[in-house]
């Protein structure tokens, strides 16, 4: 309900300045440690996909703890979308340009031609990070039945090259 995400949305903690000057850091801890928060945000997450997947990607490390819950509610997989150099054998590799240099992130070798993934993310920023994402799961032959997250920074217009995302919470 409204209630609910507006009480979620309550719990957010904001701390300016962090990692660096000019960013203000949105910590979603606090809604994951309220059993009720955490649960009205995994709900709703996957509300507007329920049925169209089977397995929930996961982006390291922040979207990790909620693709795992929401595979849990839905009975579907989890895949972890890793960062560089974690995996012994990647099964497929994109690299994609940050504000400054690049990241690269990688995926094990567990998707099919059948697989309809969910895409999970704590928070959509300049985008960069769903736009690669997505890619990694076409290059693996698998398709994107969507993308969630919980907080889109509207500000840095990542919209524009993530493709459609699903965002509970706006900034
Ligand atoms: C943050 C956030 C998203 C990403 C969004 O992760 O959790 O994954 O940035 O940024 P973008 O839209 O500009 O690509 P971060 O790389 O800081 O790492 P973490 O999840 O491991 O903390
Ligand atoms: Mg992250």
């Amino acid at each position: 309900t409204a209630d609910q995400l507006a009480y979620a949305r309550s719990l957010f903690a904001v701390t300016p300045d962090f990692p660096e000057p000019g960013v203000f850091f949105q910590d979603i801890s606090p809604v994951l440690a309220d059993p009720a928060a955490l649960r009205t945000v995994a709900e709703g997450l996957l509300a507007p996909f329920a049925g169209d997947f089977d397995m929930v990607a996961g982006i390291e490390a922040r979207g990790f703890t909620l693709a795992g819950m929401i595979a849990a509610l839905t009975g579907t997989g989890f895949l972890p979308i890793r960062k560089a150099g974690k995996l012994p054998a990647p099964a497929g590799r994109v690299e994609y340009t940050l504000e400054y240099g690049t990241a690269v992130i990688e995926a094990p070798d567990v998707l099919t031609p059948e697989h309809r993934v969910l895409i999970v993310d704590d928070v959509l920023a300049t985008g960069g990070t769903l736009a690669a994402s997505r890619e990694l799961i076409g290059q693996l032959g698998s398709q994107v039945a969507g993308a969630a997250v919980v907080l889109e920074i509207e500000a840095l217009r990542g919209r524009e090259i993530s493709g459609e995302v699903h965002a509970l919470f706006h900034s």
